[in-house]
């Protein structure tokens, strides 16, 4: 008898073959890569900052989907609103007509970020790039956009012509004609804007991969030279707005207004994927000129009802939490916790970041004994070392995080900003716990270093996730 849809029974039946579809029909490259390195579990429920597999056993997430999960899984408040949508039969994506939810979602996003005026809504970060870069060319009527080393904006084409990682745009040329500067020079950024045809600087205040925070004053300095020049300044927010580095938006801490700001991630409060651009009443003057063009750059799912009511509850719960706070002094109290461990271990060379955004870096051993360890996986490929940390405070911790970037030394911290001395300690002896491990220089822990050699030589790939 046909029973119709039955989605609980679906997932019943077949539960435990996410790996094997995964590998038969989607990018077979992430279920060999979570088993090399130790991730393959099956999650099956979340809540606040925790995952629970099949067994009941919890996993601390200091990764938070890439940054997705600013409040953290599941919250109640942006689940009820979505609830509402659902049984409110909405006349959602009519598109020809002005809904409620987008102007509330604008108007509380601009409240956040004075001196923008005007919000285009999409379905992603990278979205919300697309849309800063092509603002900045017409608004200007210039080609070139800087961007600086590192940079992390996401990985269509246009976004793609702004990243600065060799590995993610290696093969993929001809990009757009943009230029690359060290991250926080401004003589570079100066010599660049002399050459002609700038339209914009777009940087993260805080670069995703690797974390290196912008030095003081730069994003200031840097508006001002590219004003100087008839250039514009883009903030990228998506991972580091809304809270995470202890400000609405990280630009926040210096003195500086941007021009355009984009933003998503933690604004899809964890359920419906939104992107934002935030811009300069004059740049949405300039492009949307006249009735003709109110559809010059557009997206249909844009400003959908799930995705403006999960931003607005997402907001909501921010506020009411005090999550930027929160987020400044949980982060403040876990990078002190974590910098008190950088002279008991050798090989963690210091403690970097802002608010909840943090990385840890580790280095060369001094000592002899240690040295051999160290050499034998920089042998096979930079980066195993934070790979294997990364991996032990999964498998002997359960904490969830990643390395900060390929063939770094370094891992990210990327918790939800509801976390609080719970588990600031949970995180700090659990990764204390593990160099006290990599300090003895055998053991387990080794063991998974050299099955992380053999990975790394025999199939690269399989050698670490790595993400702006
Ligand atoms: C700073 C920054 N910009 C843009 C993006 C791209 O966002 P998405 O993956 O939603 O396209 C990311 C994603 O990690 C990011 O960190």
């Amino acid at each position: 008898m046909d029973m119709g849809f039955d989605l609980p029974g679906l997932l019943a039946a077949r539960r435990g073959e996410g790996y094997e579809l995964h590998a038969r029909y989607l990018n077979p490259q992430l279920p060999r890569m979570l088993h090399a390195i130790g991730f393959d579990k099956v999650y099956e429920r979340a809540q606040g900052a925790y995952l629970y597999d099949r067994d009941g056993n919890s996993y601390a997430d200091f990764l938070a989907g890439f940054g997705v999960f600013g409040v953290g899984r599941n919250h109640p408040v942006v689940r009820a609103a979505l609830h509402e949508v659902l049984d409110g039969d909405l006349a959602d994506l009519v598109q020809f007509d002005t809904p409620l939810l987008p102007g509330l979602l604008g108007e509380q996003l601009l409240a956040k970020a004075p001196g923008l005026d005007r919000v285009y809504f999409c379905n992603s970060g990278t979205e919300a790039v697309e849309a800063a870069l092509k603002f900045a060319r017409y608004a200007t009527g210039r080609p070139r956009i800087i961007y600086c080393d590192h940079a992390f904006h996401g990985l269509t084409t246009g976004s793609l012509s702004v990243n600065g990682a060799a590995e993610f745009r290696q093969g993929f040329d001809p990009l757009l004609p943009d230029a690359r500067i060290p991250f926080g020079s401004l003589d570079a950024l100066e010599a660049e804007l002399r050459t002609g045809g700038v339209a914009a600087l777009i940087v993260e205040p805080i670069q995703g991969k690797g974390v290196h925070v912008a030095p003081p004053g730069y994003l200031a300095a840097a508006r001002k030279l590219l004003h100087d020049h008839g250039a514009l300044l883009i903030c990228d927010e998506v991972q580091t707005g809304l809270g995470r580095t202890g400000r609405f938006f990280a630009y926040q801490h210096d003195d500086v207004e941007p021009d355009m700001v984009t933003v998503a991630k933690a604004l899809s409060g964890g359920f419906v994927p939104v992107g934002a651009t935030l811009a300069k009443d004059w740049i949405f003057g300039k492009v949307y000129s006249s009735m003709d063009r109110v559809l010059v750059h557009d997206s249909t799912f844009g400003a959908n009802a799930m995705a403006m009511a999960a931003g607005l509850a997402a907001l909501a719960v921010i506020e009411d939490e005090q999550l930027v706070g929160n987020a400044e002094r949980t982060g403040g109290a876990l990078q002190a916790a974590l910098a008190e461990l950088v002279g008991e271990y050798e090989m963690l060379a210091g403690v970097r970041g802002r608010g909840l955004m943090i990385a840890l870096e580790f280095s060369k051993p001094r000592s002899l004994k240690l040295r051999a360890g160290w050499n034998m996986l920089q042998a096979a490929r930079r980066g195993l070392f934070a790979q294997m940390v990364v991996g032990m405070l999964f498998r002997r911790h359960r904490v969830l995080t990643q390395v900060a970037g390929d063939y770094m030394e370094v891992i990210k911290l990327l918790p939800p900003l509801t976390i609080g001395d719970t588990e600031v300690a949970l995180f700090r002896d659990a990764f204390a716990d593990v160099m006290e491990d990599a300090h003895q220089g055998g053991g387990l822990m080794w063991d998974f270093g050299r099955t992380l050699v053999k990975q790394a030589v025999s199939r690269p790939a399989a050698s670490g996730p790595a993400r702006g």
